[in-house]
């Protein structure tokens, strides 16, 4: 399906601008990019994009995109949207009953382990929430996967929803006046040793998963100490005998 198609259809719902659409679009359409992992779907604008570029490229793939179940009530919903498109068949909605980090341990427990080959963070945008979010989405992120952050300047004290005030006032000033995706990019994805082509362009920020990184090396570290250990422990026998 064309961009302008989806751009059409998709006219009046929230919360993805059509230039935003094009960069999702044209970022599927013009790279290796298979298997997409979404946080945050609301209606599913962004993943009628994404999956539009698949169809339209002639590919096999997949949008696996998470939300709460409170988004089933939305109308029109994400089913209905991608029923309209002619897109269900490259969506799969996968609904939280609190918060996505527990659809994510759910992936992450799944043999074999589902692989992305981009991730795009737009939900919570709350750091307790999408730091952890990151750390998960990393391990099913498959090396050079594309890692996107929606609305890094975005933050509570910056809304002006007074719906949204509401659920805000539990939290600290500084909670409340800090951009805490922006934290989330600066301090986590930034220093992450696996991350690189580091970007950030009208609120988004962009990375690429360029190499191994900590976790192995900690997995090696962790196997050398442990023949070392053995080997030790063997040499102890042989002398007791
Ligand atoms: C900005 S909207 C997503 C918009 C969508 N990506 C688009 O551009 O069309 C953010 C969504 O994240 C969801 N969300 C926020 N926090 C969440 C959490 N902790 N777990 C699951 N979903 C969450 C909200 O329900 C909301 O639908």
């Amino acid at each position: 399906m064309k961009f302008s198609e989806v751009e059409e259809k998709t006219k009046g719902l929230r919360w993805l601008s059509a230039a935003q659409g094009k960069i999702l679009y044209d970022l599927v359409y013009e790279n290796d990019i298979e298997n997409v992992l979404e946080l945050g779907f609301f209606h599913g604008v962004s993943a009628m994009y994404m999956a539009a570029a698949l169809q339209e490229k002639g590919k096999a793939g997949m949008i696996t995109t998470l939300d709460k179940t409170n988004a089933k009530e939305l109308k029109p919903n994400i089913d209905d949207l991608s029923a309209e498109l002619g897109l269900s068949s490259f969506i799969k909605p996968l609904y939280a009953h609190d918060c996505y980090t527990w659809e994510l341990l759910r992936l992450l427990d799944l043999n074999p382990r589902p692989s992305f080959d981009l991730v795009f963070i737009d939900g919570a945008h709350l750091w307790k929430t999408d730091g952890f979010a990151f750390f998960l989405c990393d391990k099913l992120l498959a090396e050079n996967g594309y890692l996107i952050m929606d609305d890094i300047g975005w933050s509570m004290a910056k809304n002006a929803d007074p719906k949204s005030k509401e659920w805000t006032k539990k939290y600290s000033d500084e909670e409340q006046s800090t951009n805490q995706l922006q934290k989330v990019f600066d301090l986590l994805v930034k220093e992450h040793p696996s991350y690189g082509d580091f970007r950030v362009e009208d609120g988004w920020a962009f990375a690429r998963k360029t190499g191994a990184g900590t976790p192995n090396t900690i997995k090696e570290s962790v196997k050398v100490k442990t023949v070392l250990v053995t080997r030790e422990m063997l040499k102890m026998t042989l002398n007791n005998q």
